[in-house]
């Protein structure tokens, strides 16, 4: 069956957690055998559009262009992931209208927060005027007001973020409804730190793959530690059993 093509487009401030997303669900959608591309801000900054500031002017341009990029890869059976910070309405909006299954996703987190995560120390500079018309500082950002799917970064775990803009591309029929036992063990690894171990039990035989790069030592440990864990699962039960009685 040919792959259906689509556009996820991360749009809000900078520091976020647009990339992170992006590249989050980049991996997921690999390990389920989907072509993906992901379309990131500065990246395309550095290479198509390397001739562009960000003065409104240039910003729409950028995004067009992005636009018309992301457009042809959906087109031809792509899962195109775009991380821009995109802050006009009115281009998205305009994107909505051009481009093949455009699925709009905020992603949320407070202004104080993104300033606070400040990764790129680009907030520090737009404070002390080093850069000039930066989003959120002296440059507007324009929240969308129906996104398909909202993330709301300071409260969810990556893991969950993830879980949830998979399952409204299966919802929306994008793509193929995968095993809930794996989103539940990305979330809940997240969540926890690490999966309990009937949890490693339940899931090995889907979690196993994952592990091909680990070598032959590698493999041997995690077989090991999942042969332990199935047997404290065991012993759990046979606990829980005996005080049931
Ligand atoms: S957009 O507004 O045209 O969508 P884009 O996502 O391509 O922006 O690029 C934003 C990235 O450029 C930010 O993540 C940040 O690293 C960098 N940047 C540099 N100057 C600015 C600025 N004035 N406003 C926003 N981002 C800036």
């Amino acid at each position: 069956m040919r792959q259906q093509g689509f556009v996820l487009w991360l749009t809000g401030l900078s520091g976020a957690g647009k990339t992170t997303i992006a590249r989050s669900l980049e991996q997921e959608l690999r390990s389920r055998n989907q072509l993906v591309e992901v379309l990131d801000g500065d990246v395309v900054r550095s290479q198509l559009c390397q001739d562009l500031g960000f003065s409104r002017r240039d910003r729409d341009i950028n995004i067009r262009r992005i636009g018309f990029v992301a457009n042809l890869l959906s087109r031809n059976g792509v899962a195109t992931i775009v991380s821009a910070v995109s802050p006009y309405r009115e281009i998205r909006d305009e994107l909505r209208q051009s481009v093949n299954h455009f699925i709009e996703v905020y992603v949320n987190a407070p202004l104080e927060v993104c300033e606070s995560r400040d990764v790129k120390g680009l907030y520090a500079k737009a404070r002390s005027g080093e850069i000039k018309s930066f989003t959120g500082i002296d440059s507007p950002y324009e929240p969308p007001i129906h996104p398909e799917i909202t993330c709301y970064t300071a409260e969810e775990t990556l893991g969950e973020s993830t879980a949830k803009i998979l399952r409204t591309l299966e919802q929306m029929e994008l793509i193929a409804v995968a095993d809930r036992r794996f989103i539940l063990e990305s979330s809940n690894a997240q969540k926890r730190g690490r999966p309990n171990s009937i949890y490693l039990w339940v899931t090995e035989e889907i979690s196993m793959p994952r592990q091909e790069n680990l070598g032959f030592g590698g493999a041997i440990a995690v077989r090991f530690r999942v042969f332990w864990s199935r047997f404290w699962a065991l012993a759990r039960l046979a606990r829980v059993g005996r005080f049931a009685r």
